[in-house]
């Protein structure tokens, strides 16, 4: 295994993402974790640095556990990882008067193992605003470029090497060769890890964890929460119990489709459970998006807590968490502010007493994808788009009603038809529509309407912190306008929604 630590940079994930791509097991600890935390040595086959927005001679300065320097491990740092290994062994980093940011030539040295097979000269990309001013004891220089004297430096001896530029990020053209130098070469690693070796493990380490209890697992119907209780039902079979709370704001005909989905894999230990009314009413008279994703979220804990009451001997909850959500959690210094409540169900475990189950917990959102493929999961379910939990409850804005929800549901799902029918629902990250808290003029059939109007959202994103408003082809808009206005009663108006993330959000709530 390889351990990244993170030191805050935007391009952490992105290291892991490059080691695993490799095949070679990678997972990210915070900057700061404590030597006993790492995984064992025996598994740990390298060690490294990520990048950060901060500066290592700044008091705030984030380090790692300084046993980390004597335990044998190679260590890889890159750009503040680099500046932290140079300033720990007696070198000095100081702010650049001309600071890199983009593409770089840089001269290579070709004696340092992390080079090998490259030439004197490569492209590479950089982002600094410190530079390595004099180079640590017993280190030499193996890169250089116009503006950093020291844009890589080595100790063989040590077996640390340090780089002031960005292997990870596509626009270094051989950077992919320099961490495969690091993980092969100098680590000494293996390509072992697959989606096959990561089943039969957490398969392994689920049952001897759960021995004989009973798991039970809130099913969304979406791609996480499904995959993570298909892996759960190869490990345990029927001692998983499904329940599924039908709050009324999934989309069109969803309820009727999870259940004949589901109950082929889960049978009787699928729970649908009708709880509509309960969400409706205890959503009537709010306004305030945040209110409601509030709302929901103590809702869906009360619904679920009661049904869950039913079952005795329960120890565990089933929980899809992803890599990201997880990662999100242990960054460095995220002072993140809270943009929108997310709806999950983080607040059940406290509440109810159990003990989580997380199998994904490691995984990106395409590794579980791919999980699923191996799974044997139909490819209708693994290409879903991504869903919110709170649902249509806040794509309909300003009060939720009966009224509103069914002319969404309808408009929705003709949204969802034609852009399946133009080939590109699998290459949007999300496509749907939103009905506002506005009614308009309009005519049909020479008489006045006063109905309301549909918004559509197409957005493509990676990993949805970012999204860019998708350019639908016109005949795509155009079918779906005069599909809505025609087809949706209580609709006259549809308008499309051409704004990017930041500065707003996918969601309009
Ligand atoms: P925003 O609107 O914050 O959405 O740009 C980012 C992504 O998250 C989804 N989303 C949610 N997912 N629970 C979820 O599980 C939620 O409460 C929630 N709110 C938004 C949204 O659809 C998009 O993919």
């Amino acid at each position: 295994m390889i351990l990244v630590l993170d030191f805050g940079s935007q391009y952490t994930q992105l290291i892991a993402r490059r080691v695993r791509e490799e095949k070679v097991y990678c997972e990210i600890h915070p900057g700061v974790a404590p030597l006993k935390s790492f995984p064992e040595i025996k598994i740990l086959k390298g060690i490294i640095l990520s990048g950060s927005y901060g500066s290592v001679y700044s008091k705030d300065s984030v380090w790692p556990d300084s046993k980390i320097w004597g335990i044998g491990v190679p260590i890889l740092g890159i750009c503040y990882g680099m500046q932290l290994i140079a300033e720990y062994f007696g070198g000095e980093v100081t702010p650049s008067r001309c600071r890199e940011f983009g593409i770089v030539n840089v001269d290579i040295d070709c004696k340092c193992h992390l080079f090998d097979g490259l030439g004197f000269k490569e492209t590479l990309w950089m982002s600094h605003g410190d530079k390595l001013s004099k180079l640590p004891k017993d280190f030499r220089i193996t890169a250089k470029s116009e503006n950093s004297p020291y844009a890589a430096i080595d100790s063989e001896a040590r077996n640390i090497y340090g780089v002031q530029f960005h292997p990870e990020v596509k626009h270094s053209v051989n950077g992919r060769k320099i961490l495969q130098n690091f993980i092969f070469k100098i680590c000494g690693s293996k390509r072992d890890w697959t989606m096959r070796s990561y089943i039969v493990d957490e398969i392994k380490k689920i049952q001897e964890r759960i021995g004989e209890s009973k798991v039970l697992c809130a099913l969304s119907g979406g791609v996480d929460s499904y995959v993570a209780a298909i892996m759960l039902n190869r490990a345990i079979g029927k001692r998983l119990l499904c329940v599924y709370v039908d709050h009324g704001f999934q989309k069109f005909g969803e309820t009727k489709r999870i259940r004949e989905i589901f109950c082929k894999e889960f049978g009787e230990n699928l729970i649908v459970v009708d709880a509509k009314k309960i969400f409706l009413s205890k959503l009537k008279g709010i306004i305030d998006p945040e209110k409601k994703r509030k709302i929901i979220g103590h809702t869906f804990i009360e619904v679920f807590n009661k049904e869950a009451r039913k079952f005795k001997d329960i120890n565990f909850l089933l929980q899809g968490t992803i890599y990201p959500d997880v990662i999100e959690s242990i960054s460095v210094k995220g002072s993140k502010v809270a943009i929108k409540s997310h709806h999950n169900v983080a607040g059940l475990p406290r509440k109810m007493k159990m003990k989580l189950i997380e199998p994904l917990k490691f995984l990106f959102k395409d590794e579980v994808r791919a999980l699923g493929r191996e799974l044997k999961i139909s490819e209708e379910i693994i290409n879903r788009q991504p869903f919110p939990g709170p649902g249509l409850a806040v794509r309909v804005l300003g009060y939720v009603t009966e009224e509103k929800l069914n002319i969404l549901k309808v408009a929705d799902n003709i949204v969802t038809e034609e852009i399946k029918k133009a080939k590109l629902y699998e290459k949007i990250w999300q496509s749907f529509a939103v009905i506002l808290p506005i009614r308009t003029v309009g005519v049909m059939g020479d008489a006045r309407t006063y109905e309301y109007v549909i918004a559509i959202r197409a957005v493509n994103s990676e990993d949805a912190m970012t999204a860019d408003w998708v350019k639908l082809p016109y005949e795509v808009l155009s079918r779906i306008s005069s599909r809505v206005t025609n087809e949706v009663k209580g609709v006259n108006r549809v308008v499309y929604d051409i704004s990017n993330k930041p500065p707003s959000t996918i969601e309009w709530e």
